[in-house]
């Protein structure tokens, strides 16, 4: 037996769960309404509804005769009610197709609505003893952790990697304790947020304790790629001197001076004259600049504009003239930095 399954059995036996309601029983009605209810739920609020749903359902045939609006009624304040509409389904399919009897065969269990690969498993071990490997939110983290598997467990690679570990661990003998094990540690000693490492029967051999990556793992699912944006930056350049403008208040970069920011379809010329009475005499595209914000990603295009006059009247408020090499010393975002450093 694999170091880590006996360590496991030996920790559940001393320091894990026995008297859960649905544990010392082999009714597998009983077992497997515990690992339904138990899917996205925490024990202790399972607990008095899996008391409720049986005084009303005691067994397989009273589900499979009930109102589905009786049963989501039991349901209500558990959330997720696709898991109740399931299980009233499979009662009636075990009805019909298994003669009122729960089936044996894991394959058999497997294809019942509302029962996965995981479910299933957890099923056939505590109702009929059989040996399988179960792979649930829990025992996830407890692998990734002990065994330093990284990536997202939503990943089919990832995935598959945990499902051989957990296959690879799994014991000859005493797999319900071992099974029992892995929920009990997951659930009061590998937590999410601090773990308790210093009561942890495995901290010796756990990858991630002893790299410092227990906090990092598992992998949280990937950001999703952030929405492109475009924009427009304008260079005027007269007599060695840019011209800068002050943002508005509010929004990126609020405040800070920056070359003024125009649509990318911009009548470029036109607006100069008008906003800033800049005659425009010679243009040039210079390389866009790919900056990331938190929520998005910016695409900055730009373009160096030669002015050759520049009307003789007050600069407006927010506008400023200024030599190119006090530009870069002033409080100018990044990427404005970075495309009057190119010039
Ligand atoms: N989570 C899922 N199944 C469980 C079980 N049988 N006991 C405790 N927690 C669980």
């Amino acid at each position: 037996m694999s170091s880590f399954a006996s360590q496991l059995i030996a920790w559940q036996k001393r320091h894990g769960r026995h008297d859960l309601p649905w544990q010392n029983t082999r009714n597998a009605y009983r077992i497997w309404l515990s690992e339904i209810m138990l899917q996205q739920t925490q024990v202790a609020t399972v607990i008095p509804y899996y008391r409720r749903f049986l005084r009303l359902f005691p067994n397989l045939k009273s589900l499979a005769a009930a109102r589905l609006d009786d049963v989501l009624a039991l349901w209500s304040g558990l959330g997720y009610y696709s898991r109740a509409r399931n299980m009233h389904r499979a009662a009636q399919e075990i009805a019909i197709r298994h003669q009122g009897r729960f089936p044996r065969d894991y394959e058999t269990v497997l294809a019942l609505p509302g029962i996965g690969r995981s479910t299933a498993a957890a099923i056939c071990v505590f109702a009929f003893g059989a040996r399988l490997a179960i792979l649930d939110g829990n025992v996830k983290r407890l692998f990734a952790r002990r065994f330093g598997i990284g990536g997202y467990a939503g990943d089919a690679k990832t995935a598959a990697r945990l499902w051989r570990t957990a296959e690879r661990q799994l014991p000859r003998r005493d797999v319900e304790s071992y099974t029992q094990g892995l929920m009990d540690l997951g659930a009061m000693v590998c937590t999410r947020g601090r773990p308790r490492c210093d009561a942890c029967p495995v901290a010796p051999e756990c990858v991630a304790l002893r790299r410092g990556s227990v906090s990092r793992l598992p992998a949280p699912r990937p950001r999703k790629a952030l929405p492109q944006r475009r924009t427009q930056m304008l260079v005027l350049l007269h007599a060695g001197q840019v011209l800068l403008e002050k943002r508005a208040p509010s929004g990126i970069w609020g405040g800070m001076w920056s070359l003024p920011e125009v649509a990318p379809n911009a009548d470029v010329p036109a607006l100069c004259a008008q906003r800033y009475g800049a005659e425009v005499a010679t243009r040039k595209a210079l390389p866009t600049i790919a900056h990331g914000f938190t929520h998005f990603k910016l695409d900055i295009e730009s373009q160096r504009l030669g002015v050759v006059r520049v009307a003789p009247r007050a600069a407006a408020p927010g506008v400023l003239w200024l030599p190119l090499e006090e530009a870069l010393g002033a409080a100018i975002p990044a990427p404005v930095r970075r495309i009057l450093a190119g010039l």
